[in-house]
C-alpha cells in the first residue's frame, strides 16, 4: 500500500515541478531517504535507489513507485564503497531512465561504541561507508550533474525546464559539538560536510549546487531505533529539552530536500540545513535541577544577581 502523501509531504508543493527528472539516491530504501525519494516522485520525477540488500532494495523501489501511477523507480545494487560499482549504477540510471539530474548521497552505517569497545576496524568501516561512500558517490554522479546543469540553467529566473544538477549530502549534528560513543560517525560525519562545501565550491561554476541536510532527531527512523536506546518517559523528557518541544517527522527532511532541488533552493550553495528544531543548539543548556531546560524559562522566575536588578521584561 502506497504511504500516505500527507506522510512525506506538506501540501504547498505544486506537482509536476521534477517532472522529467531523475533523482539518484544512496540508501534510498531507508527511513529517511525513502520519503526524500518518494518527495520527488509525487511531484513527477523518477528515481533509481540504491543499496547494498538487492531484496530490500528492490522492495523499496516499488513501494515508492506506488506514490504517483507512472513513476519509475528503479533498485540498483551496489556498496557505496566500490566507486566502480556507483558508476555503473548511474550510468545505468541515466540509460534506464534518461538523465541523472539530482542526487542524495544517504547511505550510511552507524552503531553505539566508546572508543575503548571500537576497533580499528570499527572506527575504518564507518569511515568507508560515510565519508568515502559520500565521495565517490559524488564521483559517480558529477559527470551526469553537469550535463544536467548546462541543461537547466540557474540564472535566477524561472525555467521552463525547471532545476537541475543538484546535490544533498545527508549529515548530522552531533559532530557540531561532540557526543560520546560516536567517534567513528562524528569523525566520518564531519568529512562528509566538508565533501559537500567542496562540491559546492569546485562544481557550483558548472552550475551545481551541494548541500548537506542534518536531520535531528527524527521519530520512527531507523537512526532513532538504533542510536537512542531510551524508554517511552525518557524520550518524552527529551523531546521536551528541544526548542520546538517534539520529535521530528520525516516530511520534514522530504520537505527540506524539495525546498533545496526545486527553484526555492536556486541560491543556496556549499550550506547546511539544519532541520532539527534547534536541538543542537542546546546540548550546552544547563540541566541542574533549578536551571532545568526550558522549565526555568518558562516558569517566569528571575536570575538572582543580574547587574541593574536584573528586572525582568514582559514577553
Ligand atoms: N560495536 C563495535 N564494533 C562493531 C559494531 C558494534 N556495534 N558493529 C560492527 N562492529 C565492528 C566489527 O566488529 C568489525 O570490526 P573487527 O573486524 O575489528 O571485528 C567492523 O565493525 C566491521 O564490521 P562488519 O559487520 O564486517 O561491517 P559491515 O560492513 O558488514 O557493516 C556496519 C557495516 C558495521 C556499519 C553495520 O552496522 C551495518 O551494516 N549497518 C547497517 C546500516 C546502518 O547502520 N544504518 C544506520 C542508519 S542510522
Amino acid at each position: 500500500m502506497a504511504v500516505p502523501r500527507e506522510q512525506f509531504l506538506s501540501p504547498v508543493w505544486r506537482d509536476g515541478i521534477f517532472e522529467n527528472k531523475v533523482l539518484f539516491c544512496t540508501g534510498g530504501a531507508g527511513t529517511i531517504c525513502s520519503m526524500q525519494v518518494r518527495a520527488f516522485v509525487a511531484l513527477g520525477g523518477n528515481a533509481c535507489i540504491i543499496g547494498r540488500n538487492p531484496e530490500k532494495t528492490e522492495r523499496g523501489a516499488a513501494d515508492i513507485a506506488l506514490v504517483r501511477p507512472g513513476a519509475k523507480v528503479i533498485g540498483l545494487v551496489a556498496d557505496v564503497r566500490d566507486v566502480k560499482a556507483l558508476e555503473d549504477a548511474a550510468n545505468r540510471c541515466v540509460k534506464e531512465l534518461g538523465s541523472l539530474d539530482f542526487a542524495i548521497a544517504g547511505a550510511a552505517g552507524n552503531f553505539l561504541a566508546p572508543m575503548a569497545q571500537l576497533s580499528s576496524n570499527a572506527f575504518k568501516t564507518v569511515m568507508d561507508i560515510d565519508a568515502v561512500g559520500s565521495y565517490n558517490t559524488a564521483k559517480a554522479v558529477l559527470p551526469h550533474l553537469v550535463k544536467s546543469a548546462q541543461k537547466h540553467k540557474n540564472t535566477g529566473a524561472a525555467q521552463p525546464t525547471g532545476t537541475g544538477g543538484r546535490i544533498i549530502f545527508v549529515s548530522a549534528s552531533f559532530h557540531f559539538t561532540g557526543k560520546p560513543l560516536q567517534a567513528h560517525v562524528a569523525a566520518a560525519k564531519a568529512a562528509v560536510d566538508q565533501i559537500s562545501h567542496a562540491v559546492g565550491i569546485e562544481y557550483g561554476p558548472y552550475g551545481i549546487t551541494s548541500n548537506i541536510i542534518t536531520p535531528g532527531p527524527i521519530a520512527n527512523t531507523e537512526g532513532m531505533a538504533r542510536l537512542s536506546k531510551a524508554d517511552p518517559e525518557s524520550q518524552k523528557k527529551f523531546a521536551k529539552k528541544i526548542p520546538v518541544g517534539r520529535y521530528g517527522q520525516v516530511k520534514e527532511i522530504a520537505d527540506a530536500t524539495v525546498y533545496l532541488f526545486a527553484e526555492t533552493g536556486s541560491y543556496v550553495n556549499a550550506n547546511t540545513l539544519v532541520v532539527d528544531g534547534g536541538q543542537w543548539r542546546v546540548t550546552g543548556a544547563a540541566d541542574s535541577e533549578s536551571w532545568a531546560y526550558p522549565d526555568f524559562l518558562l516558569s517566569g522566575a528571575v536570575v538572582d544577581g543580574v547587574a541593574k536588578g536584573g528586572k525582568k521584561s514582559k514577553l
